[in-house]
């Protein structure tokens, strides 16, 4: 019979749990000294040792050779019960199938029994955080007393669907991701003894794919050997198979925008697309390639100008999203990265993080403060301040829109497809509001970028005569102004995040 790799290799035994090294060890602890809590809630992402760690309790509570023991024997009748997940006493409910009252309440009918074949009846309650609300308080019941020859696991994904009464109840451990050396050393150790060779590159690029999920990391190496034949896994091979683009093709692309080159990066970007790579993923690759150098301190630029590309083509990808032809958004890429001006000096000393952060916090604080600031200081500060700001109506702007985005356009060509999702909305406290849908938010970055936003100024300048303040929304489907920081900004700290904890 065919059975997956996961299944094969659950371990048997605490020491085979990969990582989770605190909970594996405190758990040993109350096993060995016969001091288990009634009850525990295991929460944590799929995959990473929930349900093992609860069987391998069960196992510890019932081995029939070593007595209550954080070393099973395995040999038992128990034990390999255990294993092939066919011991009476070890109850598994699956809360994500099994919503119902009626579940629970036939748990407590039989809770009372003692039982049959070992010292302590598990139940082990998956998923738990689906169970209906009056499940969950009949189970608060049973938690509340339960008898002493039963001990209950409960497993979550969403702890926070969880209600404070049940895990107050239980000793809570929260499972961790595995991180890649944990990772690579059990799929190095599965790959063992399957007899299957495969290099340290593919180990990496499996643990990045797997998302820290010990289950997909198994399931993905799987996928591989049924796909290499029984020849040695091989990192070019791992790529193709799981459509990941080659780093060949990430080093080329960096090597040709370290350069400036323009026109090698259009053909680069062209044969990319003959070669049928998707330059939209090609793009996001290169974002994450690049992320991933600049913490390694490998980047061939300063980590300023590392970010802006970054963003870049963040910001371009959202904004060309429904474009067909791919290429042309890597055109537009290409064409920002390469006239970016280095932004020399101060960068180099100090840590890669503390700089990340710098960046960051450079970055909210200037979308918070720029509208305001930036229009009030133009219109306040030095020699501006001899122009005055006009007195104009909604109307006024209404009735102009069309020659406003045109001559803007004209002046910009890429303001027109900025402005052509853009609604003058209102004036208050005399500063003109320019409202943007949120499927529209990297237009309304884009205008609040000080390049464009000047030339959109300058067109608004000389329509009315005289300097007009201008603050671009987020609208939501009511018209209504949606408020708080840039959506860009969190998803630039979101894609940091890993790196700034
Ligand atoms: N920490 C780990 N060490 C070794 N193998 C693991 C680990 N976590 C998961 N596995 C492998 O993944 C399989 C599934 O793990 P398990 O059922 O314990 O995950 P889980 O955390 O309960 O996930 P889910 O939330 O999806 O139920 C196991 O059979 C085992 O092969
Ligand atoms: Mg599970
Ligand atoms: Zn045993």
């Amino acid at each position: 019979m065919h059975i997956t790799l996961y299944r094969k290799y659950r371990p048997s035994t605490f020491e085979e749990v990969a990582g989770e090294t605190d909970i594996i060890k405190t758990i040993k602890n109350s096993l060995k000294e016969n001091k288990m809590a009634h009850a525990y809630l295991f929460t944590g992402p799929r995959g990473v040792g929930k349900t093992t760690t609860a069987r391998l309790i069960a196992k510890g509570l019932n081995c029939m050779e070593n007595g209550v023991t954080d070393t099973p024997c395995n040999k038992c009748e128990n034990c390999i019960d255990i294993s092939k997940n066919k011991f009476i006493d070890l109850i598994e409910i699956d809360a994500a199938s099994n919503r119902g009252i009626d579940e629970i309440r036939s748990l407590k009918d039989k809770i009372n029994y003692q039982p049959a074949k070992g010292r302590k009846k598990v139940y082990i309650i998956d998923e738990v955080h689906m169970l209906t609300k009056e499940a969950f308080n009949a189970l608060l019941k049973t938690l509340e007393e339960p008898p002493a020859h039963v001990i209950f696991i409960l497993a979550t994904t969403e702890p926070d669907k969880i209600l404070e009464t049940i895990i107050s109840r239980c000793q809570r451990y929260d499972f961790k991701p595995v991180n890649q050396k944990e990772s690579m050393d059990h799929i190095l150790m599965i790959a063992k003894s399957e007899g299957v060779e495969i290099d340290e590159p593919s180990l990496k690029l499996i643990y990045e794919k797997s998302g820290g999920s010990m289950r997909d990391a198994i399931s993905i190496f799987e996928k591989l050997i049924s796909s290499c034949y029984g020849e040695e896994i091989t990192l070019g091979k791992t790529e193709k198979i799981l459509g990941v683009i080659p780093e060949k093709k990430l080093a080329e692309f960096l090597e040709i925008i370290s350069k400036n080159d323009l026109v090698n990066g259009i053909n680069f970007l062209d044969n990319l697309w003959n070669d049928s790579i998707n330059v939209e993923d090609f793009l996001k690759s290169f974002a994450y390639y690049l992320k991933e150098l600049m913490i390694e301190k490998k980047s061939p630029f300063n980590i300023m100008k590392t970010i802006a590309i970054i963003e870049d083509i963040f910001e371009v990808m959202g904004k060309f999203r429904y474009e067909e032809d791919k290429r042309i958004l890597g055109y537009v890429i290409l064409h920002k990265i390469t006239e970016f001006k280095e932004n020399v000096g101060v960068i180099h000393e100090s840590s890669v993080q503390e700089k990340i952060v710098e960046k960051i916090v450079e970055k909210i604080v200037y979308v918070e403060k720029e509208v305001s600031d930036k229009s009030s200081e133009e219109a306040a500060e030095t020699p501006k301040i001899v122009e005055k700001t006009v007195d104009i109506s909604i109307e006024d702007v209404r009735t102009n829109w069309n020659d406003i985005v045109n001559e803007s356009k004209r002046r910009k060509m890429p303001l027109i497809s900025f402005l052509s999702t853009a609604t003058p909305t209102k004036i208050e406290d005399g500063i003109l509001h320019i409202g943007f849908y949120a499927e529209n938010r990297f237009h309304k970055e884009s205008m609040e970028k000080p390049y464009y936003n000047d030339i959109f100024l300058g067109v608004l300048k000389d329509k009315f005569g005289g300097i007009v303040i201008v603050k671009y929304d987020l609208l939501n489907e009511k018209n209504k102004v949606v408020e708080g920081k840039s959506d860009f900004v969190e998803r630039v700290v979101d894609f940091f995040d890993g790196e700034l904890i």
